[in-house]
């Protein structure tokens, strides 16, 4: 039976119309009020039921975590927490949930626990929200590049190419015994080739943008690096535009303007959210000492970056500063910054976005040593036009570039970095044929989500992660 969802039944008027409900019970309080949530909102309805007219034996089966459908009047509510509430008149347990056995009760759980149980966890308060919001974000994107007429458009999953040029792929077979593939004999495999999880849909969609103009990927994407961060998955998602004509400078707008956008819809759409994901995160905060607390709280930092620009420095600046940093000179850098062409690393990303600018910073122009194969050379010869966006308590978020759209100058590179260029003539070919400058950036989708909720790890942004030795569901 389709009955009305919760999110829609608190809006209406309490004025004794007849509805059916169905949810799980979050909580059963006095034998009286049943907290019901169907997962369309965060707010509970609240069910009264009267004791005295129904069988013991039957409220015995609503505990929490029960599934339950209702039926009653629905009533303006007395009690304060909410505006209507169902005086039930018929109930059925459609499913119960043994209170012994069940592991989500009506208390705090901790976040390293539930992901113990992801199979269980989109019942909760905070994975409610945070999944929530991450259908939200999604939508958003497409909503976001449709606007702007841009064509989404399907990079492979399967694929031959290492598009980063990493080496971080996980292999496709179906192989039974690995004695064959060691030897790297592919013939008998099932595409008689070796082929992998595509680790970028970059390659591709610089296909698709050199005919339709602008075009976006977005599916999963596949690292097998051997990173156990709060930051890094397995498998994430990645949206990746790729525009035709656009240098790099033009890119850079496009994603601020695309991340500004982004974070003012979830402010529009999520704010019962985004309430829910702020308390939590100041009960969490209470237990640490002052100065490890946040200066803002989740929706002041979500606005604040809609309304500041992006701070835009060259990677050379960024080496400047953080040479004068405090932090280089009292020697408190792990890594430290010493001379012009190291990769950053996240404490100095951290320190640029955190302290220095404190805000979202948009890096450009790195030493071509550091950066792939595809990016564009600058005329100083030594570095390319690329460009990262950083984020407060995130660090990279977005990773793109204007692409080397010269021929020559493609090639010569790739030979430089042993980049086969008979496997890649196809991405050869598109610098043969009506070569145009073009653009394009990914972001990471895991890393937005966590932005915009605040949650700390990124397996608890994702509804089944993937990290090294960790493949459950
Ligand atoms: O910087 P990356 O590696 O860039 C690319 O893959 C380019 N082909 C993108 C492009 O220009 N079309 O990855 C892009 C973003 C990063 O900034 C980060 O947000 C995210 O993807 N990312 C990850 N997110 C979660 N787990 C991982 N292991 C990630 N690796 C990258
Ligand atoms: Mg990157």
């Amino acid at each position: 039976m389709i009955t009305p969802r919760i999110k829609a039944l608190l809006e209406y008027p309490g004025d004794e119309t007849v509805y059916t409900v169905q949810g799980w019970v979050r909580a059963f309080r006095s034998n009286r009020f049943i907290e019901l949530n169907d997962g369309s909102c965060q707010q509970n309805l609240q069910l009264v039921i009267d004791f005295d007219q129904h069988d013991a034996g039957l409220l015995k089966r609503i505990t929490t975590g029960s599934a339950l459908q209702a039926h009653g009047k629905l009533v303006t509510s007395m009690g304060k927490g909410q505006r209507v509430e169902l005086h039930v008149s018929a109930f059925e347990v459609l499913g119960t949930a043994d209170p012994e056995l069940y592991p989500l009760q009506p208390k705090k759980h901790s976040l390293e626990f539930l992901r113990d149980i992801a199979h269980l966890r989109p019942r909760t308060n905070t994975f409610g929200a945070v999944f929530r919001i991450r259908h939200s974000l999604a939508f958003a994107i497409h909503k976001f590049f449709n606007e702007r007429g841009f064509y989404y458009f399907q990079s492979p999953i399967i694929t031959a190419s290492d598009a980063e040029g990493a080496g971080e792929m996980f292999r496709v077979t179906t192989q039974q015994a690995p004695g064959s593939l060691e030897k790297n004999d592919f013939s008998t495999d099932f595409f008689g080739r070796a082929v992998n999880l595509t680790v970028s849909g970059q390659l591709e969609a610089e296909l698709g943008a050199m005919g339709l103009g602008n075009v976006y990927t977005f599916g999963p994407t596949f690292r097998a690096e051997n990173s156990n961060t709060a930051r890094h998955l397995a498998e994430f998602w990645m949206i990746e535009p790729e525009m035709a004509f656009y240098d790099l400078h033009d890119n850079m707008q496009l994603a601020e303007s695309l991340l500004v956008y982004l974070i003012r819809y979830i402010l529009e759409q999520h704010p019962e959210e985004l309430a829910f994901l702020e308390q939590r995160l100041l009960d969490e905060e209470k237990q640490k000492p002052q100065h490890e607390r946040s200066e803002m709280r989740l929706t002041q930092k979500l606005e604040f970056c809609t309304t500041q620009a992006f701070e835009r420095v060259s990677y050379t600046e960024a080496i400047e500063i953080l040479k004068f940093a405090a932090a280089h000179k009292k020697k408190k850098f792990q890594f430290p910054v010493n001379e012009w062409g190291i990769d950053l690393q996240s404490e100095h990303e951290r320190y640029l976005v955190e302290q220095h600018f404190k805000k979202p910073v948009i890096l450009y122009n790195y030493p071509k040593a550091i950066k792939s194969f595809y990016m564009r050379q600058n005329d100083d010869g030594k570095t390319v036009a690329a460009m990262d966006i950083l984020f407060p308590g995130i660090g990279e978020m977005v990773g793109g570039s204007q692409r080397e759209e010269r021929y020559e100058q493609l090639s010569t590179r790739m030979k430089e970095l042993s980049i086969s260029e008979t496997e890649l003539y196809w991405y050869l070919d598109t610098r043969k044929f009506g070569s145009c400058p073009h653009s394009g950036f990914g972001l990471g989708f895991e890393r937005m989500v966590q932005f915009v909720t605040g949650m700390a790890n990124i397996r608890d942004v994702i509804p089944f992660p993937r990290t090294p030795k960790n493949c459950m569901f």
